[in-house]
């Protein structure tokens, strides 16, 4: 479905703050794949994003993305095809439009470019995924989005991005600014439209054991490599001193993640 080719990225290359953060890197995920994502700080997980979205285009190498070569196809280009979901409730949203209108500009973006309109069945469509968040926001369609707090953002920012009918999905501690109620939430959510709508998604998670309890692969990443890569049957059998111990063999050096480590 999409896959990195052999791609090297660096920052401010040819300056003393050279930072060669991908060195052929090579990466596949397939359609239907629900991949968690771990590492300490710095691993290169936000960047890998990125490069899949197309934020950044690496110095060599290819992303292909459906079989087509999109390395140098804009993100807002890729955006079609692609959700993302940033940690920050403020970042998916537009604070300053209602709740149906923000709804609506996913939606069309979902019956790509055929035009619809909002109406009274398309409320009563929006009120009723609404209710379904169970965050008290079925009654609050034309009120705008400023007004609401981060966990009932997230909410819609997750249901907002299903509307889009996306192909790949990309979630980058969007749990992580909220509180654990809040956050539970939302993870039951995402785990909900994952499956309902089959999509294929990558979650970064700073909690191992989250990353390991959820979808059919893990990845962990270490200074911009892909050192673990666990799928399938063996991903069943993961715990969290299994994991550590598997990245101090291939690693040669302990995992250091105070915070990854905490949140068992
Ligand atoms: N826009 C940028 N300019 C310079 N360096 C960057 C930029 N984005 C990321 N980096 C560097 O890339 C490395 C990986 O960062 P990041 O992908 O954010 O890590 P993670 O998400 O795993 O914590 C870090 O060394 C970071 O400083
Ligand atoms: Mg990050």
């Amino acid at each position: 479905m999409i896959s990195v080719e052999n791609a090297t990225l660096t920052f401010n290359a040819g300056t003393p703050n050279e930072n060669r953060v991908f060195d052929a890197l090579n990466l596949s995920v397939d359609k239907g794949d629900f991949v968690t994502v771990i590492g300490s700080n710095g691993a290169g997980k936000s960047t890998l994003f990125n490069l899949l979205a197309g934020t950044v285009t690496p110095d060599a190498g290819r992303i292909v993305l459906n079989g087509k070569d999109v390395t140098k196809a804009p993100e807002y280009v890729r955006a079609r095809t692609i959700g993302r979901i940033f940690q920050d409730p403020l970042a998916g949203t537009a604070s300053n439009m209602t709740l149906e209108d923000n709804m609506m500009v996913c939606l069309k973006k979902g019956f790509k470019g055929l035009r619809i309109s909002l109406n009274r069945g398309r409320r009563e469509f929006f009120r009723e995924q609404l209710r379904f968040l169970d965050m008290g926001l079925e009654d609050r369609l034309k009120d705008n989005v400023g007004l609401l707090s981060g966990g009932q953002r997230q909410a819609l920012t997750l249901l907002m991005m299903v509307l889009s009918r996306p192909e790949l999905v990309l979630l980058d501690e969007h749990t992580a600014a909220l509180d654990p109620r809040n956050a539970d939430i939302v993870l039951s959510l995402t785990t909900h439209f994952v499956k309902e709508y089959g999509l294929t998604t990558m979650m970064v998670t700073h909690n191992m054991q989250q990353a390991i309890n959820l979808g059919n692969r893990l990845l962990m990443m270490d200074a911009g490599e892909v050192v673990l890569d666990i799928r399938g049957e063996k991903k069943k059998d993961l715990t969290v001193d299994k994991l550590v111990a598997m990245f101090s063999e291939v690693r040669n050096k302990t995992f250091t993640s105070d915070e990854a480590l905490l949140s068992r």
